[in-house]
């Protein structure tokens, strides 16, 4: 196991004592971002201070170390998450940028009108929008999966939901807002009886928990580098090769092409490289690779382990206030969802933030899920690797006088 307090050390976020309202930093928002240590920084650097190429275009040594390193991370990737093959590991922009490729280079050409895709009103936005794009543009039908009382998807249910016509079922591994985590080996062979793929949204799962791709036997997982201690601009999307064959890119460029010509001829080059058009963001996969090297060291059950031991303590701790409306005390992720009693969510994080303590507040791209919840919006704190139990105890305090300084703010 790891101790939270001395990982700081290797975070420029808190080397640097960042403040926030002149008030040390209380990081309770990496469900939305994650802080980069520095090994992360100083690979980007050496990207752009020594070693500066593009990959693929040229015969000189810079070149050829540049194409090196987007193999070594391709590699250290797909055997961190036991994909069979790197050649299954497409490099994208982010979560949103992978689910967009799986909805118009799969769906857009497998669907037609009365398929159906299945999702549930807990998704992200990005998890949800291209799926109702993708209906919209086949005349697919986009379903819902009901949600259990508690906001969880379940096998029952979505057995229930499944017909002869569904084609796609998109679930996230791990909600944004409640962090309900999903057995995505049992949902996989329930969709796979049906003849329908699986798109796994793991842009809250894979940074936290250990993943294999093989046992899940998911079709599809997309996620971002920036929650996993990564860059932004830089994402994965992980697919059976098999599939990814299937797959006409919807990005056409450089890169992806074996040939053409003006008459028409136009040829491409097998997956991954077929859906990664344009240069790269080459100083992003730099980092990304740092950032799987750093989480494989510490190992992501301990990862796991600590985030959940964080995730009781809070649970504990906010209930201990009376003061506060927990909406997910006994989800799996280290996410808890709440608001103060009796104060809107954006004013409960505005105060939180006169603290120093930075908690998302609203709606959390998941505007389908407040219906559902019965309560216009949320205040989100979650947790990481380097989140400690006296971020917590900052968070729980606050919580506690909360409602007295807003009534006496506000009246
Ligand atoms: C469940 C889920 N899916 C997708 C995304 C989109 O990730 P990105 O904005 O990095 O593409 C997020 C981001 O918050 C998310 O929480």
């Amino acid at each position: 196991m790891f101790d939270p307090l001395k990982l700081r050390q290797d975070f420029p976020m808190y080397v640097n004592q960042v403040k926030m309202q002149g008030k040390p930093l209380v990081w309770l928002d990496n469900g939305s971002t994650t802080f980069k240590p520095y090994s992360v920084v100083n690979a980007m650097l050496r990207y752009d201070t020594v070693e500066t190429a593009n990959s693929h275009r040229g015969d000189y040594d810079l070149c050829y170390a540049v194409d090196q390193e987007v193999l070594a991370t391709r590699k250290a990737i797909a055997k961190w998450i036991h994909a069979t093959s790197e050649n299954e590991i497409v490099f994208t922009s982010g979560a949103t940028d992978s689910l967009n490729l799986v909805a118009y280079s799969y769906a857009m050409s497998h669907l037609k009108a009365g398929d159906e895709i299945l999702i549930d009103e807990e998704e992200h936005a990005s998890n949800f929008l291209p799926w109702l794009v993708a209906a919209r543009n086949t005349g697919a039908t986009l379903k819902f999966i009901p949600l259990t009382k508690e906001g969880r998807v379940t096998a029952e249910n979505l057995e229930k939901s499944m017909t002869s016509k569904t084609k796609i079922v998109a679930l996230a591994q791990v909600t944004n807002v409640l962090g309900y985590r999903i057995p995505v080996k049992e949902f996989a062979s329930i969709i796979h009886r049906y003849g329908a793929i699986f798109v796994v949204d793991g842009a809250q799962s894979v940074p936290h928990i250990a993943i294999d791709v093989q046992d899940m036997d998911c079709d599809f997982l997309a996620w971002s580098g920036h929650k996993m201690l990564g860059p932004t601009g830089i994402g994965v999307l992980y697919g059976k090769y098999s599939l990814l064959e299937e797959c006409s890119p919807f990005r056409t460029g450089g890169g992806m092409n074996n040939k053409f010509n003006k008459e028409g001829l136009f040829t491409l080059l097998p997956p991954p490289a077929r859906f990664e058009a344009g240069t790269m963001p080459l100083a992003q996969i730099y980092g990304l690779h740092a950032a799987v090297n750093y989480l494989s060291q510490l190992g992501m059950d301990n990862v796991q382990a600590h985030e959940t031991e964080l995730k009781h303590y809070a649970v504990e701790k906010l209930e201990a206030t009376d003061n506060a409306i927990l909406y997910n005390a006994d989800s799996e992720a280290g996410i808890v969802a709440f608001n103060i009693k009796g104060v809107f969510a954006q004013d409960a994080a505005t105060f939180l933030n006169s603290r120093g303590i930075a908690c998302r507040s609203g709606q959390h791209c998941a505007k389908a899920l407040n219906e559902f919840l019965g309560t216009p919006a949320t205040v989100r704190a979650s947790f990481y690797v380097y989140t400690t139990k006296e971020d917590i105890d900052a968070l729980a305090d606050a919580v506690l006088h909360g409602k007295e300084f807003l009534d006496a703010y506000f009246n």
